[in-house]
């Protein structure tokens, strides 16, 4: 194949690509559609462009406007999380992670998180971000009936080891973190605490879920594109304790985490994409967030009358816009992903906190996320449809190949985009004029 071959080839593999996702059910809790403004600003010239520092103090010219739009994204972040610190340049929420552990640790220091197979980040992991700054990770003990970590014995483990920083937040995150429960504890060993609001910063900003910031948390990094329904970005945001002095200290600290730390030009066409996000989740995030909690609720209480094992019973399955299924009667994680796939209804194999962190390719749950359904209009009506295709699929082990075609005639219906300025707007139009 010639060169210009390879490039059209893969401009067809998008085109595919994005016929597929309109024709499917997108379930990955880590995922969402960008609104039709915000994609617009993605193609602008700001993609072709270099900033570094903060505004009014950068190391290229040609900076007039973007000065001006990363001002704005700032104070809108600000606005959205109620906060007197927000950095908008990381570009993604590990970036945004890499950035908070420059800054608050050496390496050699103890940092205290939720275990992986309890729902943890990679970031976080030995192998990950937390491993390459050097720390030494203890993880805190996981309920699987509270499906929480245990707030008593991560109370004794905290005073124990005197971290030097605590994170709390994960990718499976069902349930808010007991953060108000653990103040004395973290009063008492100084510990400064950390949450990576990453799969909940729409919630959080939509005032569901929980609020870190004033339950104890003194600082939140996350990323701006799962149930925060922007750009692949990351932000971070702080309340730090103290007087005005320390505080200021304290957010220095973190801004040179992130640059130089971290990054180096912050994909400006991302950052402007970001403010109109933002500006959306002021205007309709409070709506958004809690659809997308009543849907999961919903989902969960379904597939659960249906006969799956749904996590979290105790608790109501879920608080967020995840649940999480253990499908080991129905053939496994693994098995029953790849088969839902086939029906267009894409979600991931999960690790179950029982399962062995070292095996996560063969794990016993899915984790299914609402967001994106949410998103594009679905209320609790379409959840008992959605639960009824995972059914046929999963239990009932109908071919999925039919199921598909069902798939795609139901989601027909639900291809406009909701909860941004241009409401009711085609999603996928965009794309098409595109090719
Ligand atoms: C808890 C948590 N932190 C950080 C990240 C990383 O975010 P990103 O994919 O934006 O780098 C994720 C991703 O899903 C996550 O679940």
């Amino acid at each position: 194949m010639s060169a210009l071959e390879d490039a059209l080839k893969v401009k067809e593999l998008v085109k595919k690509h994005t016929e597929w996702f309109r024709d499917s059910l997108p379930m990955i809790a880590s995922e969402n559609l960008i609104s039709p403004m915000a994609m617009e600003l993605l193609i602008s010239d700001l993609h072709n462009r270099y900033a570094e520092g903060l505004p009014g103090k950068r190391y290229y010219q040609g900076n007039i406007y973007v000065d001006q739009i990363e001002e704005i994204t700032t104070e809108l972040a600000k606005k959205l999380f109620n906060v007197e610190y927000a950095d908008v340049r990381p570009i993604s929420g590990t970036n945004a992670n890499q950035a908070v552990l420059f800054a608050l640790t050496k390496p050699g220091d103890i940092i205290t998180g939720p275990p992986l197979q309890g729902g943890a980040h990679i970031s976080s992991a030995p192998f990950g971000a937390v491993g390459m700054r050097g720390l030494h990770k203890i993880e805190y003990p996981f309920d699987v009936e509270e499906m929480n970590i245990d707030v008593d014995l991560t109370a004794k483990l905290i005073k124990i080891v005197k971290p030097k920083l605590a994170l709390f937040g994960m990718s499976v995150f069902l349930f808010p973190a007991p953060l108000k429960e653990l103040q004395d504890a973290f009063q008492e060993t100084g510990t400064t605490v950390w949450y990576d609001g990453a799969h909940v910063l729409g919630l959080i900003a939509g005032g569901e879920f929980q609020d870190p910031l004033r339950e104890g948390a003194h600082v939140m990094s996350g990323s701006t594109h799962k149930t925060l329904p922007g750009p692949q970005r990351g932000l971070i945001v702080a309340n730090p304790p103290g007087d005005e002095e320390k505080r200021a200290k304290f957010w220095k600290k973190i801004q040179r985490g992130v640059f130089p730390g971290v990054i180096s030009n912050h994909h400006l066409h991302h950052m402007a994409a970001l403010a109109v996000s933002l500006a959306e989740h002021i205007e309709f995030g409070k709506q958004y967030a809690q659809q997308i909690v009543k849907n999961a609720k919903a989902l969960a209480q379904e597939l659960y009358e249906l006969g799956f094992k749904v996590l979290g019973e105790k608790n109501g399955f879920t608080k967020s816009h995840t649940i999480l299924v253990d499908v080991v009667a129905q053939g496994g994680g693994r098995r029953v992903a790849e088969d839902l796939e086939k029906a267009n209804i894409i979600c991931n194999y999960n690790l179950l906190p029982y399962d062995d962190p070292k095996k996560p390719r063969n794990p016993s749950g899915i984790r299914l996320g609402v967001q994106e359904l949410t998103r594009l209009g679905m209320k609790e009506s379409e959840m008992k449809e959605v639960a009824n295709f995972i059914k046929r699929v999963a239990m009932d082990k109908e071919d999925p190949t039919k199921v598909k075609e069902d798939v795609k005639e139901f989601k027909k219906e639900f291809n406009k985009i909701h909860y941004c300025f241009n409401e009711g707007a085609e999603a996928y139009k965009f794309f098409e004029n595109l090719f």
